[in-house]
C-alpha cells in the first residue's frame, strides 16, 4: 500500500503474519493465503471481531512433487488438516473462502507447472463441492527472458513464458473452459518478471595471478549479484577504460567481501584490466532485498527509461542510514 496499491488488490502470503497484519489486510479487503492452522484460528478470531465485514482468505496448500522435496509452507493436502481448515474457514458467515494457493520452489519445468495445476484442481474438486472457488493460484518460481550464457548453464533449457501457458492454462481450459464462471487463474513470477530489469555496474580494483589463475577483484560482491547463493556464473560485460586492447584470457571474478565464496564469475573469457568496469546482466530479482549491511553500504539505483533519461531511484546509502538505528551510538 505505501507504494500506491490499491489493497483490495495485494495478495498476502508467508508463514508467518502478525495478528496485526492479519487484521489490517483483511479488513482492507486484501486476500490473505492462510498458512496453518494456527493461521486459520487467528483469521476466525478476526471474524468474530468484525461480524459486519466479509474476510477475503484463499488456502496455502502442500502436496508432494516429482522429484522436489516437500516444501514446508501451507498446509499438507496429503492428510485431513487441508479440509479441516478449510470446514473451519468457511463455517464463519463471514470469511469467504475465495480460492487455492500453491508454490512450489525447485523446479522450473513446465512439466511440474502442468502437474502442480493438475493437482491443483484436484483439490478445489474435493474441498468446493458446491461449485469453483473464485481463484487457483500457481504461485511463482518460472524463469522469465535471461542472456544466452546464462540459458546455457541450465540442465535444462529454462521453459518460455509461451511454454508455461500452455502447461499451466490447458488444464484449467480443459476443466473449467474459458467464461466468466471459471477461476481466476493467478501467477505469482518474481525472478521471470524482474531478472532482466537491473544491471549491477561495478569497478576493477585489483588483478593478480594465484598459482598460475588470473583474478579479478571488484567494487561490488555476490550479495549485489546473486545474494540467492546460486551456481551459475552471471553474465557479464567488460567496458574498458582508457587503455590498450589486451588479448582475452580466463579472469575468476571476484568481489569485496571477506569470504572465499564471493565469486562472481569463476572463468570469464574477456579482456580486462584495472579500473575497466563490469557490467552484470539480469541482477533484478531479490538483489535489491537481500543485500546486506556487510562490509560495503548498499550503491544508488539509476533508473534509465526509453529515452535514455536518468533518474535516481534510489540514492546511495550512507553509514548514518546504517546507524542510525542504533541509539546507544
Ligand atoms: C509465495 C511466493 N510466491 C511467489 C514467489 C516468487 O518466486 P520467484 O521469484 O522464484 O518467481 C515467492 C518467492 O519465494 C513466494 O514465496
Amino acid at each position: 500500500m505505501s507504494v500506491g496499491g490499491a489493497p483490495q488488490r495485494i495478495l498476502l502470503n508467508g508463514p508467518v503474519k502478525s495478528e496485526a497484519l492479519l487484521e489490517r489486510a483483511l479488513l482492507a479487503s486484501s486476500l490473505v493465503n492462510v498458512d496453518s492452522s494456527q493461521e486459520v484460528e487467528v483469521v476466525r478470531a478476526i471474524a468474530q471481531r468484525h461480524p459486519d465485514r466479509t474476510l477475503r482468505v484463499g488456502l496455502r496448500v502442500n502436496f508432494a512433487l516429482d522429484g522436489l522435496k516437500r516444501s514446508r509452507f501451507g498446509i499438507d493436502a496429503e492428510g485431513e488438516e487441508l479440509a479441516t481448515a478449510h470446514a473451519r474457514l468457511a463455517e464463519k458467515g463471514n470469511v469467504a473462502v475465495e480460492g487455492l494457493h500453491g508454490h512450489f520452489g525447485g523446479d522450473r519445468s513446465a512439466a511440474s507447472y502442468r502437474q502442480r495445476t493438475e493437482r491443483m484442481i484436484g483439490l478445489v474438486d474435493r474441498l468446493f463441492s458446491a461449485g469453483p472457488p473464485k481463484f487457483i493460484d500457481v504461485g511463482g518460481g518460472l524463469a522469465g527472458p535471461m542472456p544466452e550464457a546464462l540459458r546455457a548453464q541450465f540442465k535444462k533449457p529454462p521453459p518460455t513464458y509461451a511454454e508455461y501457458a500452455e502447461a499451466i492454462a490447458t488444464p484449467m481450459r480443459e476443466r473449467y473452459g474459458v467464461g466468466p464462471d471459471a477461476p481466476e487463474l493467478i501467477v505469482e513470477p518474481g525472478m521471470g518478471l524482474f531478472s532482466d530489469v537491473l544491471e549491477f555496474v561495478c569497478r576493477v580494483a585489483a588483478t593478480k595471478t594465484i598459482g598460475g589463475v588470473r583474478h579479478a577483484i571488484v567494487t561490488g560482491s555476490i550479495y549485489n549479484v546473486k545474494p540467492t547463493l546460486n551456481t551459475f556464473d552471471m553474465p557479464l560485460l567488460v567496458v574498458p577504460g582508457e587503455r590498450a586492447a589486451a588479448p582475452a584470457c580466463r579472469w575468476v571474478v571476484s568481489g569485496y567481501t571477506c569470504m572465499e565464496i564471493d565469486i562472481l564469475h569463476s572463468g570469464a573469457h574477456t579482456d580486462l584490466a584495472v579500473g575497466d568496469h563490469v557490467v552484470f546482466a539480469n541482477t533484478g530479482a531479490y538483489t535489491v532485498v537481500l543485500k546486506p549491511p556487510f562490509i560495503e553500504t548498499a550503491p544508488a539505483i539509476i533508473a534509465v527509461d526509453a529515452n535514455s533519461t536518468m533518474t535516481v531511484a534510489r540514492r546511495a546509502e550512507t553509514l548514518d542510514d546504517l546507524m542510525t538505528t542504533y541509539p546507544i551510538a
